[in-house]
């Protein structure tokens, strides 16, 4: 699909291989590094990804941070903290939105032209498939038309293929 210039794509595989400018970690708070898609980032990426990480600090929720991609083939990676789900707690949509939205505007901040996103939350963090899917999905649609940006690509690489098959029954309602 095709926003303002900017092809919005979904395919399932692997974030680290990625030759995009700048791929998303799905972090924690403490940028501690972890297990899944951060820890096969850190892996990938080598140990300069979380040394920066710990220059930095923390990042609240819903917000993001930006280091150099070490040894990955994205230039850089966006640390983006989305919420840990807990059932019927209050505003974790729009600070799973925020995640997104944060990320990208790092990305138009620092000139980055193609970016990956992997599903925040959706793992660890145990945020429902569906409403992830779909609040991830919106926020980067409405993103694309309504913000200045000269993104050309923004991929979502999902790792499983249920994520992959709800990713893409979501992205249907939008075209
Ligand atoms: N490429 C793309 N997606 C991946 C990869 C990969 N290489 N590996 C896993 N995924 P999670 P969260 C998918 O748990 O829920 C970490 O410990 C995974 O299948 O990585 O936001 C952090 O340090 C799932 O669909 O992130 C935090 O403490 C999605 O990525 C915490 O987990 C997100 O799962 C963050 O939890």
């Amino acid at each position: 699909m095709i926003i303002n210039n900017c092809k919005l794509e979904l395919v399932q595989g692997d974030i680290t291989t990625q030759k995009v400018d700048a791929i998303v970690n799905a972090a924690n708070k403490a940028l501690a590094g972890g297990a899944g898609v951060d820890g096969a980032i850190q892996h990938a990426g080598g140990p300069t990804i979380l040394e920066e990480c710990n220059k930095i600090g923390r990042c609240a929720e819903g917000h993001a941070v930006i280091t150099k991609g070490g040894k990955l083939t994205a230039e850089w990676v966006i640390h983006s903290v989305g919420p840990i789900y807990s059932e019927g707690a209050f505003g974790q949509s729009q600070v799973l939105s925020s995640a997104y939205r944060n990320s990208l505007k790092l990305a138009v901040e620092y000139s980055i032209a193609t970016i990956a996103f992997p599903s925040i939350s959706t793992g660890a963090f145990r945020y429902p498939l569906h409403d992830a899917a779909k609040i991830a999905l919106q926020t980067v649609v409405t993103f694309l038309i309504t913000e200045t940006h000269e993104l050309k690509l923004v991929r979502f690489v999902l790792f499983d293929e249920k994520t992959f098959h709800i990713y893409s029954e979501e992205l249907q309602h939008f075209a």
